[in-house]
């Protein structure tokens, strides 16, 4: 019989999990909460695009269709590709919608045991007939308190997504949070669930305040501004400034040129280098921080940063190994210089009765309405999945190291679980079906994984990397400005040829993506 994997969520990392283990022979079973397909992309604000050219976003073997013209499409004609995909691979049909999994549970070898063990899953493979998973769903179109329903599955894959649902709300002092506003608080997901038209009514004449300064932020302050003009400013609260993005053609060069190719990574110390692999990086790392300047001179003269004392202290490199690339809205730094978008630093605000209140300043700012669009917390959303309380913390791992997942996609003291879509990446398509593609040959017994004290290793190693270069922002997990690196280590354990490019100038200056990986 077909062994049955399970596949929690039908964003774009559930479906093309489902793609590729379908491919395998598996049954799939694609659980999803809502009752759609495609994830974040179903909710998003109006004007949101792709920020990732398409050429980086897109499926290795399903290319965008011809009438997408656009380099950057938006939210719709991102959506409509996704369906497409699901449609071309007859992925439906393998979706329960409206279905969401409350719990998984495992059912197997005791704890100690699974402690004991030397290999994950006790062999190194994916399916052990001793273990299954019990997967407690609920129906959502039904009342909290209908019945749950369990399936039992071989395999589970955590596609949940790591931008929604459960957001980042800052923590206030007491008698200081948003309790004491006599305005309204809420989170950019809750203003990006609401169609066009809600939304301009909810922010029209409103003093409105965002707080953060990544892609969310300036979407949502851009969208105020464009509603309420000079007359109702838009106030944006920032904590850091970060290096963001007019165009990625800074002086006429293409940025995956500078920091998407071998030659790029050659400038990074990589976790599990060889000796001359990290005497090249040393050699070349002046070479890194002029690549950085110049991007950042592009930005600054584009943008005119330094115009409204928002130079970043920190590289555009270290934005890159931070996954925070964001593009900034078009004409967003008109609106700056018109008024209609203040921007205000505040390492530390609260609230009070009128509105804001920034450290170090005596009158409060007055608001109406403050949109917090502080990001989310993916690694919480993730450990609530599990029921056991040993597997919810092996999961977060250490709140001082990044997530401790092999390659990205296995806990080494979690059997039968993999997870996708959790560590980000420039273009996070791609990504996913890398991963995807590699759990779907872990599942077809192509390759073992090596022991468990091997893979903590390399765990330990890839988080030193990540706290090297990325800083405080090591939980992102970022792969960004290894992913060449990264994807070599995955195509290795599957047996493929990691260079994929014809002759050496190519495979050492050229821009990978994932076009590179089809067959
Ligand atoms: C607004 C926005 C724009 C973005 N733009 C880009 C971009 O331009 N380029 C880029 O590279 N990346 C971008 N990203 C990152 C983006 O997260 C990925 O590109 C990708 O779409 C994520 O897909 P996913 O399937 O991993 O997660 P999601 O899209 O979040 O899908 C997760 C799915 O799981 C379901 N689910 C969750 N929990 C449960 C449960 N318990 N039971 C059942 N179902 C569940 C959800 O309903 C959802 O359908 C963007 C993110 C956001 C928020
Ligand atoms: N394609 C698109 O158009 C699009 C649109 C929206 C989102 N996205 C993607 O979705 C993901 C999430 O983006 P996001 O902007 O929602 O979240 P994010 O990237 O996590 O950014 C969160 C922002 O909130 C700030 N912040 C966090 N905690 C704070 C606190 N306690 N006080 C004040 N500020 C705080 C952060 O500041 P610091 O940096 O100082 O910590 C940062 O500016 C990203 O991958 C993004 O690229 C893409």
């Amino acid at each position: 019989m077909q062994k049955q994997v399970g596949i929690i969520g039908a964003g774009l990392s559930g479906l093309i999990a489902c793609k590729y283990i379908k491919a395998k022979g598996f049954h799939p079973i694609v659980f999803e909460a809502t009752n759609t397909i495609g994830g974040i992309w179903t909710k998003t604000l109006n004007s949101t695009i792709l920020q990732t050219p398409k050429v980086m976003y897109q499926f290795s073997d399903f290319p965008w269709p011809s009438s997408v013209t656009q380099d950057f499409p938006d939210h719709n004609q991102v959506l409509n590709y996704i369906k497409e995909y699901a449609q071309h691979f007859d992925l439906i049909k393998h979706i329960k919608f409206n279905t969401r999994v409350e719990g998984i549970e495992y059912q197997g070898p005791s704890m100690e045991e699974i402690q004991a063990w030397h290999l994950w899953n006790g062999t190194g493979e994916a399916f052990n007939t001793k273990g299954k998973w019990k997967v407690s769903v609920t129906d959502t179109q039904k009342d909290s308190n209908s019945s749950i329903e369990v399936y039992t599955l071989e395999f589970v894959i955590l596609c949940i997504g790591r931008f929604s649902d459960v957001p980042n709300i800052p923590e206030f002092p007491s008698n200081k949070g948003p309790e004491v506003f006599g305005g309204e608080v809420i989170h950019s997901m809750e203003y990006a669930s609401m169609d066009s038209k809600t939304a301009t009514e909810f922010i029209k004449g409103k003093q409105v305040t965002v707080v953060g300064f990544q892609k969310s932020a300036l979407d949502t302050a851009m969208e105020c501004s464009t509603v309420n003009g000079v007359d109702h400013p838009c106030r944006v609260l920032y904590k850091t400034e970060h290096w963001i993005l007019p165009d990625y053609l800074p002086w006429g060069i293409p940025l995956a040129y500078l920091y998407l190719n071998r030659f790029a990574e050659l400038m990074v110390h990589k976790p599990g280098e060889s000796l001359f692999l990290s005497f090249i990086a040393t050699l070349l790392a002046p070479l890194r921080w002029v690549f950085s300047k110049f991007v950042e001179s592009y930005i600054d003269r584009k943008l005119g940063l330094s115009k409204v004392g928002m130079v970043p202290s920190h590289s555009f490199h270290r934005e890159i190994n931070n996954c925070l690339i964001s593009t900034v809205p078009e004409k967003f730094f008109d609106k700056v210089e018109e008024g209609s978008i203040v921007l205000k630093k505040a390492p530390r605000f609260w609230f009070c009765k009128e509105g804001v209140v920034v450290d170090g300043e005596a009158s409060p700012l007055k608001t109406d309405l403050v949109i917090l669009a502080t990001g989310f917390k993916g690694d919480i959303k993730l450990r609530n999945i599990f029921v056991s309380p040993t597997f919810q913390n092996l999961i977060l791992g250490s709140p001082n190291s990044a997530l401790p997942l092999y390659r990205e996609c296995i806990q080494p003291e979690i059997p039968q679980v993999a997870v996708i879509g959790f560590s980000e990446s420039a273009a996070n398509l791609y990504t996913s079906e890398m991963r995807c593609r590699w759990v779907a040959e872990l599942l077809d017994g192509t390759f073992k994984l090596p022991s468990i004290q091997e893979m903590k290793k390399d765990i330990t190693k890839w988080d030193q990397y990540m706290k090297t270069y990325s800083r405080h922002y090591y939980r992102r997990s970022c792969i960004a400005a290894l992913h060449i690196w990264y994807n070599d280590q995955l195509c290795k354990d599957m047996g493929w040829n990691h260079r994929r490019k014809k002759g050496i100038l190519s495979e050492l200056f050229q821009p990978y993506g994932p076009l590179d990986y089809s067959f």
